[in-house]
């Protein structure tokens, strides 16, 4: 290893020895070292590495020493000396002092990203920026940008204009409003629409980033170790391409399709047109070509599609998407690129270094490696960031879901590969920030931290030597100094944490007694069954997140859905019988309308007892309402009964109480 001696100018400052990530070897003296400071310089060769990603993981260990006569710095590559000065300035307290020691250190993954979603709503330069800043500190090493979606393109594309013109900007600032509406863009031949103004105030909305901006970021990004991965959705969530350019649709109607037409050669030369010209902009080894959630549907019924499937000898629309992902994995290979995709690419038949993006489920990350690919874990379940982090009425609304930073922090990649697989296959983890409710730049940075520290911990420093309290008494930390630097980080003092009701079990007359399923109404559906038959008499109730395992999720529609009946055993006497259920709108989880108790002494004739009604009604947050039946009674069999609302959607409860 090189050694370099250097002196430093510090931005940051924090308490000693307080760093994330956390070393792998660190030790600590009692001196200190106050020396004058200068700042450090990448030359060329690094900057070209980090911006095309071409180092590798020991390229990043650093050996650092801090004595009395000054800090010396051991690394092979200029990236190992930019992560020790990344450690440094965490190490660095508010006089400018550094106190002795010597740490020896590399990360545990190759890739540690985060994801903005720069399209649901459009953010700044200048706010890219400011995250790169943050980001840096914390070493994390990939910034992807999903640049395209419904929503809005956001990278200026000279051989196709509309792309930006239209495409660029929706008729309402909120997205959910736009959304749920009647989804249009605002081109500028309309002139009703040709006032552009950011999300937050009235009027059509949206923005995009010229190349010559994107060309500064990926420069800016480099000079701090970061390197951006442009993703360019397809073949689905491109509404607004199929909007500027409808011929690449199956049906060539504008707002009415999201996927390309694969059975169409035009849509495989607008893409490559498109990306020759990502290419261009984006140094990266990584282009991110999307892939995810194709509905296929106008592709059973195009005739260009039925010719393709017919050329290609294959049946099925997900053969005709495997060729589609395939084609663009070689074309970028010729470009000296490799595509990266979301999990549904895995069947695609692509080149075996091809790294694929977990996001569905993490045991989907085994699929992938069986079929020789690498994988970078993003799941939902622990790495989605449009989630809520603290308990959900003391939060902005969120799409719904409950991740706190202990929940990411738990997450352990590729925790059923072996440990072959996970040395071979994992290049790491990332952090998304999806932004449909998301709209200003202070609510992202909120979403963002702390929780990015704990993806910044895991990919840097693995998952063995985890320790959350540890970790959480370093974060809190770094959130009073992100706070102090104007970051809107969430204030982690305040958590609040899970539902009370989630941390003790409830002792009631029906707990662990049988519960039947009425045979007509459709059974809790297989996703969200939580611990089976069992569930709803257990004695646990579930948290804020309906994906714990105590909340069971029946599928609703206008019908009686939610039709249940507990066999006390024998005959018994009780005064209440009581369900919490969940409203959660976004993922469309609502309260039943009318909650209907009726009693029986052979299971067979029911007499009603009582009924609850609740009128329909949507709310912003998550939330949880006890509906209730108050009747002093006596009898064997108790069924419960659930109208749903009027919004359709999913029923969620977690126990059946009766005192
Ligand atoms: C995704 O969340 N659709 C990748
Ligand atoms: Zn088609």
């Amino acid at each position: 290893m090189r050694i370099f001696f250097i002196s430093i100018i510090l931005l940051g400052t924090s308490a000693l020895a307080q760093v994330i990530p956390q070393p792998s070897h660190a030790e600590f003296g009692k001196g200190f070292y106050c020396g004058k400071t200068t700042s450090i310089l990448l030359d060329d060769n690094a900057i070209d590495a980090i911006s095309k990603a071409t180092y590798s993981p020991d390229d990043e260990a650093y050996i650092l020493d801090v004595t009395d006569s000054g800090i010396k710095i051991t690394a092979e590559s200029p990236i190992g000396r930019l992560r020790a000065t990344q450690t440094l300035a965490q190490l660095t307290d508010a006089k400018g002092n550094v106190r002795h020691c010597h740490i020896k250190d590399h990360p545990a993954y190759a890739w540690r990203g985060a994801m903005i979603d720069v399209s649901r709503n459009f953010f700044t330069i200048d706010f890219l920026k400011k995250q790169i800043d943050v980001l840096a500190r914390y070493k994390i090493n990939r910034l992807h940008l999903h640049l395209t979606d419904a929503a809005g393109w956001r990278i200026e594309i000279l051989r196709y204009p509309r792309l930006t013109k239209l495409g660029a900007f929706r008729t309402f600032n909120s997205w959910k409003t736009w959304w749920n509406g009647r989804p249009e863009y605002g081109g500028s031949s309309d002139p009703l629409r040709r006032k552009y103004v950011p999300a937050g105030s009235e009027g059509a909305c949206g923005g995009y980033y010229t190349q010559k901006e994107l060309r500064d970021l990926v420069l800016y990004a480099a000079r701090r170790g970061i390197t951006i991965i442009p993703e360019i959705e397809m073949p689905a969530h491109s509404e607004e391409v199929l909007t500027a350019y409808p011929e690449l649709s199956c049906t060539h109607e504008p707002y009415k399709q999201a996927d390309f037409c694969p059975g169409n050669v035009a849509s495989y030369d607008f893409l490559e047109h498109v990306l020759e010209e990502v290419i261009s902009i984006f140094p990266s080894h990584y282009i991110h070509i999307g892939g995810d959630e194709a509905a296929k549907a106008s592709w059973r019924t195009c005739p260009l599609c039925a010719k393709k499937m017919q050329e290609l000898g294959i049946s099925d629309v997900d053969k005709l998407q495997s060729h589609f992902i395939a084609h663009f994995g070689r074309f970028l290979n010729k470009h000296g690129r490799q595509l990266i995709g979301w999990d549904e690419i895995i069947d695609s038949n692509l080149t075996p270094n091809t790294n694929i993006m977990v996001w569905r489920n993490a045991d989907i990350a085994t699929n992938a490696v069986n079929c020789g690919y690498n994988v970078i874990l993003s799941p939902g379940s622990h790495c989605y960031f449009d989630t809520y982090q603290d308990a959900p009425p003391s939060q902005p609304e969120a799409g719904g879901g409950f991740t706190t930073l202990e929940k990411v922090y738990s997450f352990i990649p590729g925790e059923k590969l072996s440990q072959n697989e996970r040395k071979k296959h994992i290049t790491g983890i990332q952090g998304n920030l999806w932004t449909e409710y998301v709209p200003t730049p202070d609510i992202a940075e909120y979403m963002l931290y702390p929780r990015m520290l704990a993806i910044a911990e895991i990919g840097w420093n693995g998952t063995e030597t985890k320790n959350y309290p540890d970790f959480r008494q370093r974060a809190l930390k770094e959130v009073v100094l992100l706070r102090s630097m104007g970051v809107n980080c969430f204030d982690l003092s305040s958590e609040v944490g899970d539902r009370a009701e989630s941390r003790s079990e409830v002792k009631h007359l029906a707990r662990g007694c049988r519960v039947s399923y009425a045979p007509e109404a459709p059974y809790y559906k297989k996703a969200y069954s939580a611990a089976g038959d069992v569930t709803l008499t257990d004695g646990k109730r579930g948290g804020w997140n309906n994906n714990d395992g105590r909340w069971q999720g029946f599928i609703s529609g206008r019908e009686m859905r939610f039709d249940v009946t507990i066999d006390l055993g024998s005959s018994k006497a009780f005064s209440s019988v009581s369900t919490d259920f969940m409203q959660m709108c976004g993922p469309e989880i609502f309260y039943p309308e009318d909650y209907i108790v009726s009693i029986s002494n052979d299971g067979s004739h029911f007499t009603e007892l009582g009924r609850m009604h609740r009128d329909s009604m949507k709310t912003l947050n998550t939330e949880v309402t006890t509906f209730c039946v108050k009747k002093k009674a006596r009898a064997r069999f108790i069924r419960v009964q659930a109208t749903p609302s009027a919004f359709s959607g999913w029923l969620f409860a977690d126990e059946i109480v009766v005192k």
